[in-house]
């Protein structure tokens, strides 16, 4: 075999990308998809949430462009099951009201978001496929997904979904990724809308995979 040759990857399964505001189903929907289909699931909102989490432990202004995407480039953090950054199991922390409010200036930030999108590429690369989920994904990260869904909720029913974070700061959270200069929150050229307010997850879960 010549050792020099491009590697060719074997597709292990379809590329799913799923987008939508906070509260409207995103991570279930994606959870239960990938199980079905048995391919892995990205949480892109938990990256962003963990160079967040990291910003605050280590008093780097969440606003501060050139600090936060330095500590983006650098960080050393996983996302999975759990979720650790800095040598520390970040999971319950990067949910909390303190994360939640300092994520929208963080991925508001383009150079940490040029790294972030990056590595969800290469993640998706080494993979061959799965379902990422995020507010990018079907427009800027993955364009090219076999398929692109965005999820949406009534507020209330979004509101009752993050009873920690509350409606105010869920509402405002949506209205800073929906309007934000890079990248911002909308429903991605191709992709299906599904209202999940008053839907089975398994029947969603049902719908999509009849689009593949
Ligand atoms: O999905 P989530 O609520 O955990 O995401 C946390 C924040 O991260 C969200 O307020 C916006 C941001 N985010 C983003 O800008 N782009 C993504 N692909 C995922 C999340």
């Amino acid at each position: 075999m010549n050792n020099t040759a491009p590697q060719v990857r074997t597709l292990t399964g379809p590329v799913i990308a799923i987008d939508g505001p906070a509260g409207s189903g995103k991570s279930t929907v994606s959870r239960a998809l990938a199980a079905r289909l048995g391919i892995d699931r990205l949480d892109t909102g938990a990256m962003y949430r963990a160079v967040a989490w990291a910003a605050l432990h280590r008093s780097i202004e969440p606003q501060d462009r050139k600090a936060v995407a330095e500590l983006a480039r650098t960080l050393v953090f996983e996302v999975g099951e759990r979720v650790e950054a800095d040598g520390c199991d970040v999971t319950e922390a990067i949910r909390g009201a303190e994360v939640s409010g300092a994520v929208s200036s963080v991925a508001a930030n383009p150079d940490v978001r040029s790294v972030l999108v990056e590595r969800q590429r290469q993640w998706v690369a080494e993979r061959g496929g799965g379902v990422v989920e995020g507010r990018d994904i079907g427009s800027v990260v993955l364009p090219e997904a076999d398929v692109k869904i965005y999820l949406t909720a009534s507020a209330e029913e979004r509101a009752r979904r993050r009873p920690e974070e509350g409606a105010d700061a869920v509402a405002r959270r949506d209205r800073l990724d929906s309007t934000r200069e890079t990248s911002p929150l909308g429903v991605a050229e191709g992709a299906r809308i599904i209202d999940t307010t008053a839907r089975s997850v398994g029947d969603i879960v049902d719908e999509v995979i009849a689009w593949l």
